[in-house]
């Protein structure tokens, strides 16, 4: 119990954090309106074609029931970030928000007093091939005696306990359900299975003033571009390594600390330079990853920029997470809170490292959870300070949670993709 409530922490912050950033961007709110007005010509043609009907996905469903296919190679050879989002409640969700002994209040939806629960019944449905049906046992055998670490900020703390979530059904009964924190590290011992999931919180990967799990509400994020050692020593002898960090770098300045916090003959420099000093960070990580990462027993993942829904310019009223309830239909829709620049920048530093020998899988997420407006918390979320009624009534926007996902929901599905290369290729 108290370490469930120790991992909750972080996210306060992180919403604050993010809120600033956003308010920032609304000075540029008239530009995108325009590039909303241009290009919602171009969608009209294509409303609700990116989501089938029901009726349409219970036959798929039977179909796939039918056929089940578990372990098949060309699944991977597939492109899996393609495709449409499917109703289907026969299915869906794969386990229960009030049965997961994992869950915590950022994203028990339900329990934070959400009705509307259709967020739940979605299944991604690549456009070429079925994902293998999602099988805690199956996962479970494939990581015994290994260690799966997911390391960067708290979309990457969601996917960890969506992924707890998903195999608790496959522990026995009587197994500890707990998650042990050491620092930035929260471990969770499959002791059956002697595998070991784990969560490293590095919201930069690299050194910086919010490396604290818990007290990172800081104006003025500083990094030392360079050190990154004092985290990744933690990562060496991990089987699955999955890394996201995307969200923490969209800060419009940050300052880059060059020697270390506290000495006299630090320099600190306070820069713009977004999209330099992420590549920068990149850099720093694939050279650690290519000198300490042994090829033969580690596999990299890494998570492309999961989306936020803030402001709405690009679809059409009501303009913010809060109150959807529905996905956006909207065929190849792109939010405003996908920023491709900085995706290319991963992009390409993944490039780079696979040319030096070192393959990592890029999770290219970023367009599929774009679709789900209707799945962030927003209002049922876990505060820091309550609101009171009165001004939750007022000003319900203000205080959504638009970052982070509801789960079950979003999040499982980055896992069912995750789920169908570790168990077709390790
Ligand atoms: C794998 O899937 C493809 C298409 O999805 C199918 O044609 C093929 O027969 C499957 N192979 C196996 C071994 O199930
Ligand atoms: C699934 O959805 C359909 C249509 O909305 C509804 O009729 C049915 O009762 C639902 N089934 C479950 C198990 O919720
Ligand atoms: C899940 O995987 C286990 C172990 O591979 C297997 O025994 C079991 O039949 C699978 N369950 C389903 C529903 O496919
Ligand atoms: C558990 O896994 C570790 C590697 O993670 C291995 O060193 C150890 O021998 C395993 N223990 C058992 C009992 O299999
Ligand atoms: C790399 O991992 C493999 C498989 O676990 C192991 O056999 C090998 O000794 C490791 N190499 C180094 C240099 O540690
Ligand atoms: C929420 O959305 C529904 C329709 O989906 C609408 O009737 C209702 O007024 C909205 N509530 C608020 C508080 O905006
Ligand atoms: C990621 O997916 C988007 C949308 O499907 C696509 O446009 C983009 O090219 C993909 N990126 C990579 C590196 O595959």
């Amino acid at each position: 119990m108290q370490n469930k409530e120790a991992l909750t922490e972080e996210n306060k912050t992180k919403m604050n954090l993010d809120k600033c950033k956003i308010r920032f961007k609304s000075h540029y709110l008239a530009a995108f309106f325009l590039i909303a007005l241009a290009t919602s010509v171009f969608y009209l043609t294509g409303e609700n074609s990116a989501i089938s009907e029901e009726q349409d996905s219970q036959k798929q469903n039977a179909r796939n029931e039918e056929e089940p296919k578990a372990r098949n190679d060309s699944v991977l050879s597939c492109n899996l970030f393609s495709g449409r989002w499917v109703f289907d409640n026969l299915s869906y969700p794969l386990y229960k928000e009030g049965e997961c002994s994992f869950m915590i209040s950022d994203y028990a939806c339900e329990k934070n007093g959400r009705t509307d629960l259709k967020y739940q019944n979605w299944k991604w449905q690549p456009r070429d091939c079925d994902l293998p049906r999602f099988n805690g046992t199956a996962f479970l055998e494939k990581i015994r005696g290994k260690k799966l670490l997911f390391v960067g900020d708290s979309l990457n703390k969601n996917q960890f306990v969506s992924l707890l979530c998903l195999i608790e059904s496959s522990l026995h009964q009587s197994s500890p359900k707990e998650v042990i924190r050491e620092d930035n590290l929260f471990i969770f011992q499959a002791t059956e299975y002697n595998a070991t999931i784990g969560f490293y919180w590095s919201p930069l990967l690299v050194e910086s003033n919010c490396d604290d799990p818990y007290t990172h509400r800081i104006k003025d994020r500083i990094i030392r571009i360079t050190a990154i050692e004092k985290h990744a020593k933690h990562w060496t002898d991990a089987d699955i390594l999955i890394f996201n960090s995307f969200m923490w770098w969209l800060e419009p300045t940050m300052t880059i600390l060059w020697g270390s916090f506290g000495s006299n003959d630090a320099i600190y420099k306070r820069v713009e330079m977004k999209l330099r000093r992420y590549e920068m960070t990149l850099n720093t990580w694939s050279n650690w990853l290519e000198i300490n990462i042994n090829r033969t027993r580690t596999k990299i993942f890494f998570m492309s920029l999961s989306p936020y829904h803030f402001k709405g310019e690009s679809w059409d009223d009501p303009q913010h997470c809060y109150n959807e309830s529905e996905p956006i239909w909207k065929e190849n829709y792109w939010g405003i809170g996908t920023d491709t620049e900085m995706m290319h920048a991963a992009e390409s530093a993944l490039k780079n490292l696979e040319r030096r020998g070192l393959k990592i899988e890029y999770l290219n997420i970023t367009h599929l959870s774009d679709y789900r407006k209707d799945a962030h918390p927003s209002i049922y979320r876990r505060y820091s300070q309550p609101p009171n009624e009165e001004q939750l009534a007022t000003n319900p926007k203000g205080y959504s949670d638009c970052v982070h996902w509801c789960l079950p929901g979003v999040p499982d599905s980055w896992n069912e993709i995750l789920y169908s290369y570790i168990i077709n290729s390790l």
